[in-house]
């Protein structure tokens, strides 16, 4: 049977984390498969900060990425540039993954040049068109144009069955960010490499806040309810908060937080640093999709910066809590999570409903099924 090429898309660092496994499975199959890798360039820095750690050479950069960009630059630049390369490589099929306007937009130029589209982390829903923005809209729109739904936890493929979307095309796959974290987490890495100036003595608290309908007043709550926990408890607590790159994050961040002394503002961190930073951390404030997924795993209580979120399995489970944007809110949980040993014991157990380490085994297993290489059906992953 002649070889089937499998495009991978993407273009921002949570992608190239979720996707990274993937392409690495794949590799293995090279009798059967060829994998073509397209980086959308989408992000820059923190895309490549992530294909460095998993060694991986995108065989197209459509270099996309400008400062502050719009949304719908992103699409049109990606749509142009992508669609070129369809016609000339002639995939047999095209993954996407999560709800970025890169996922979203070759998956709609996939569709419109015919090519089957499987969909990573399918599924998840808010229910809300505003939160995350634009995210929600975008997965939505990927499950109507992908032929094949990647869904990460039993919750997310009872998503996909309410909108109808036929059952024989849905896979409870677990999420390929564990697949990554579990590479990474085990490999030995002493966190006094990462060139923090990490105070011994006190307890670490990791902050990530990067959402687009966070952008103005509610980043500076978030901000504020932060600088308000840092002078309070100064002597038994160090914030560490590597800022995203987007000048609507850093402006804000760098303004509020800059120059207290128990606040480490920082670049961007590569994966495999941030992941031990994580470990070593006593609790984690958050607005992130994916680090709302890893920390439970690595039994690390979790405050959540968002109104709404698309991954309740954690919540259910105990180990994560929504808190919200209100900066007084924001402080109160934080300090009853860092006075209250009994309440942080209950949020600390490590648990793992996004998966077990063999999501895009599972994948890859569906798509040799697909194509007639395998005759074999994938055993899924349900979520305890
Ligand atoms: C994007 C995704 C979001 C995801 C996030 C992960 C969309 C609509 N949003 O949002 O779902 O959670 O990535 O981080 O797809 N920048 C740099 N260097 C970089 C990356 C970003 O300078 O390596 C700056 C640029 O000025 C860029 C801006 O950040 O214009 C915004 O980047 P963009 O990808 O549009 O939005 P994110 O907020 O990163
Ligand atoms: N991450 C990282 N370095 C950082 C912050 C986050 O490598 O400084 C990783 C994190 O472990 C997770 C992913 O980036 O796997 C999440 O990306 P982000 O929060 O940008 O996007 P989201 O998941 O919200 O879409």
């Amino acid at each position: 049977m002649a070889k089937k090429k499998i495009m991978l898309v993407f273009g921002t660092r949570p992608e190239a984390i979720k996707m990274a496994p993937l392409v690495l499975e794949i590799k293995k199959y090279n009798d059967k498969l060829i994998p073509l890798v397209v980086s959308t360039g989408q992000h820059r820095e923190m895309l490549d900060q992530v294909l460095n750690i998993f060694n991986i050479r995108p065989d197209y950069d459509l270099e996309i990425m400008s400062k502050s960009q719009t949304l719908s630059q992103i699409v049109v630049k990606t749509l142009q540039g992508l669609e070129s390369i369809l016609l000339r490589e002639k995939p047999d099929m095209m993954l996407v993954q999560g709800d970025t306007s890169t996922a979203f937009t070759a998956g709609l130029c996939a569709f419109y040049n015919k090519i089957p589209v499987g969909h990573v982390e399918a599924g998840l829903r808010t229910f809300d068109k505003l939160r995350p923005f634009p995210e929600e809209v975008n997965r939505r729109l990927l499950s109507v144009v992908a032929d094949m739904h990647f869904s990460p936890t039993s919750s997310s493929v009872e998503n996909l069955i309410g909108e109808k979307i036929p059952k024989p095309s849905i896979y409870c796959t677990g999420n390929t960010v564990i697949d990554a974290l579990l590479l990474v987490a085990k490999r030995k890495f002493d966190i006094k490499k990462s060139g923090l100036k990490l105070d011994a003595n006190k307890k670490i608290i990791l902050v990530t806040a990067h959402r687009r309908e966070s952008f103005g007043q509610p980043l500076v709550e978030i901000c504020e309810g932060i600088k308000k926990l840092a002078k309070t408890y100064f002597n038994d607590i160090q914030i560490v908060l590597p800022a995203h790159k987007n000048p609507m994050v850093t402006g804000v961040v760098e303004k509020i937080l800059g120059g207290l002394d128990n606040v480490l503002v920082v670049a961007p961190m590569d994966y495999e640093p941030f992941v031990h930073l994580m470990k070593a951390s006593y609790f984690i404030l958050t607005d992130s999709g994916g680090v709302q997924e890893e920390a439970p795993s690595l039994g690390k209580p979790v405050l959540v910066l968002r109104e709404k979120t698309e991954r309740p399995e954690a919540i259910i489970a105990g180990t994560v809590k929504l808190i919200g944007v209100n900066g007084k809110k924001i402080f109160s949980e934080a300090e009853k999570l860092l006075i209250d040993r009994i309440l942080y014991k209950k949020m600390q157990h490590a648990v793992n409903p996004y998966g077990d380490g063999k999501a895009s085994a599972r994948i890859v297993s569906a798509i040799l099924f697909k194509f007639g290489f395998t005759a074999k059906k994938i055993k899924e992953y349900y979520s305890k």
